[in-house]
């Protein structure tokens, strides 16, 4: 048995890559003290801000299942069949700064070898918004936090200036992370969403503004389904829904999909992977494409609310994959981070049974003519 799963990245000290992300797992103190019991690296805390919140009417998250017998695609049978996906529309912290302050500063001092992410939020349509942001910074800094992470994905704000509106916004990532950047003295990363045309164009900007890190995914925009019997959407409050946030295993391949554009455009900067992971394998996917650490929601929220026996499998199978890769000179993440991050190539790059049957899609198959300088070789 050889191998370590100690980590660095964004010059932070990791036990293991493996951290629960901002969501209900890391809502209480309480949560996060059994979180570093059970063995996770660090967390990020459910997002903190300076607004009251207050969360629809009804439950804010349910769980999609499949049964397969029945083709059935349901929130609301119970605990039987397949997972599919989480769907919630839960806003950040309902705790207001001055709850979570004491409680970061104890959480910190009971482990002080464990990673205290402290999820931050505030608005940017005006000098107060930002000035919420600064003080969201210091105040979790002051208690201790080892690092920030920017929400600038939260897909739930009707407001204009905040959470996915500013991520979805270069000028603002940019200008947020540069604020926050001014007054942190820890390292920031920030959270992107995924509802954009191009996240490349986003994580340039937060790079610009000086993040240290880029977190993806925040969950993917969705609805949930309709009742065929009732004709209502299965989670509704006086039969009215809005767009919420899709996560668990459906979004995996998509949110892999955003970090291999991000990992390639980005190759030195460094990535926290995140969505439907829930083994080691899932997580293996976002280091081969050069994450530095990974982050778990869903699969905690069903794992007793902070993922005992996902977080045990997931340093088992780390442990399990260093071993048998151990003849390939595999003995910590450093190792095999990065390794399939080229691997990923335009369609035209993709060889064809005989090479001179494809020309790409371009004119010699009946298509438009290329622009100048696009025609790939093949
Ligand atoms: C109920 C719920 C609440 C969430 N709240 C937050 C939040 O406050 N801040 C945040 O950055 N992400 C939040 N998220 C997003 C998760 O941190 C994570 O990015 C997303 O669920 C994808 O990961 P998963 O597939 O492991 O669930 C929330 C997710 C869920 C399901």
């Amino acid at each position: 048995m050889g191998g370590s799963l100690e980590v660095t990245f964004t010059g932070i000290r990791f036990d293991n890559p493996f951290l629960l992300s901002s969501a209900p797992p890391t809502e209480s103190e309480s949560n996060i003290l059994r979180a570093f019991e059970a063995g996770w690296g660090g967390v990020v805390t459910k997002t903190i801000g300076m607004h009251p919140v207050v969360n629809v009417a009804g439950p804010k998250t349910k769980f999609l299942r499949y049964l397969p017998e029945s083709g059935v695609l349901s929130m609301n049978r119970g605990r039987q069949g397949v997972l599919h996906s989480s769907w919630n529309w839960e806003l950040i912290s309902d705790k207001p700064l001055d709850w979570w302050i004491p409680r970061l500063g104890r959480i910190k001092k009971a482990f002080p070898d464990k990673v205290l992410i402290a999820s931050i939020m505030a608005g940017s349509g005006s000098d107060k918004e930002l000035d919420h942001w600064r003080t969201l910074a210091r105040a979790c800094q002051e208690q201790g936090a080892d690092g920030l992470e920017l929400n600038l994905s939260c897909p739930h704000m009707d407001r204009p200036d905040m959470g996915s509106n500013i991520g979805k916004d270069q000028g603002l990532c940019s200008f947020v992370t540069q604020v926050v950047k001014e007054v942190a003295k820890v390292p920031v990363w920030a959270k992107l969403t995924p509802a954009t045309a191009d996240i490349v164009l986003e994580a340039g900007a937060v790079f610009r503004g000086g993040a240290d890190a880029v977190s993806s995914t925040n969950t993917f925009p969705s609805l949930p389904l309709v009742d065929p019997e009732t004709l209502e959407f299965e989670m509704n409050v006086d039969g009215y829904v809005s767009f919420g946030g899709l996560g668990g295993p459906a979004i995996l391949p998509q949110a892999v999909a955003k970090m291999a554009q991000m990992t390639q455009a980005f190759p030195e900067r460094e990535f926290s992977g995140i969505g439907g992971i829930a083994e080691f394998a899932h997580a293996l996917n976002f280091f081969l494409l050069g994450c530095g650490t990974v982050q778990v929601c869903t699969a905690a929220m069903l794992d007793h609310a902070v993922g005992p026996n996902v977080i045990k499998r997931l340093v088992a199978g780390m442990r399990e994959f260093l071993d048998k890769n151990a003849h390939r000179g595999f003995t910590r993440l450093e190792d095999f981070r990065g390794l399939l991050r080229d691997r990923v190539v335009s369609h035209s790059q993709i060889r064809r049974p005989e090479d001179s049957d494809y020309q790409g899609g371009y004119e010699q198959e009946g298509y438009a003519e290329p622009e100048p300088t696009s025609a790939p070789k093949v």
